[in-house]
């Protein structure tokens, strides 16, 4: 099963952006705890970060005829960008959003996600877990 993995703006700042929110991981950790998740599973994955939506949905639009899964953590994109859902629809590969905090316990603008009408599942609230709770959700399917 190949797998892209995508992280969205800010994610990059992990490890010293808001710890007592993201914790003290940062993406490379993530990454890499990732990366052995889907190596004992036999899986292959991509790993894709970007500050811009039009890069994260020209991956998407390039990467899509190898993956049989996303796994996408859309950061604030997820609470406004109808371009990226409409590029996640666009590709019909089975999706999963996934957010280190809660969303939904956070601030009023942070509940809604314009993105989860397009995956198949959405994960909160488990920091690095999520990532590896949102591949195990893509290969139940598979
Ligand atoms: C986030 C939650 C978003 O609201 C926020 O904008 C992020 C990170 C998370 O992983 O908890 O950048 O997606």
């Amino acid at each position: 099963m190949n797998i892209l993995i995508i992280h969205g703006p800010n994610l990059n700042m992990l490890g010293i952006r808001e710890p007592e929110i993201y914790g003290t991981l940062t993406l490379d950790d993530i990454n890499h705890d990732i990366l052995e998740y889907t190596k004992e599973k036999g899986f292959q994955v991509k790993f894709f970060q970007s500050n811009h939506e039009g890069a994260i949905i020209d991956f998407i639009h390039e990467n899509y005829h190898w993956a049989h899964g996303i796994v996408i953590n859309p950061g604030a994109l997820t609470h406004y960008s109808y371009a990226l859902r409409d590029a996640i629809s666009s590709v019909g590969v089975p999706t999963v959003e996934v957010h280190l905090s809660d969303i939904q316990t956070r601030e009023s603008f942070r509940k809604i996600s314009v993105i989860a009408p397009a995956c198949i599942r959405q994960i909160s609230g488990l920091g690095k877990e999520s990532y590896l709770r949102g591949v195990d959700a893509l290969s139940e399917r598979w």
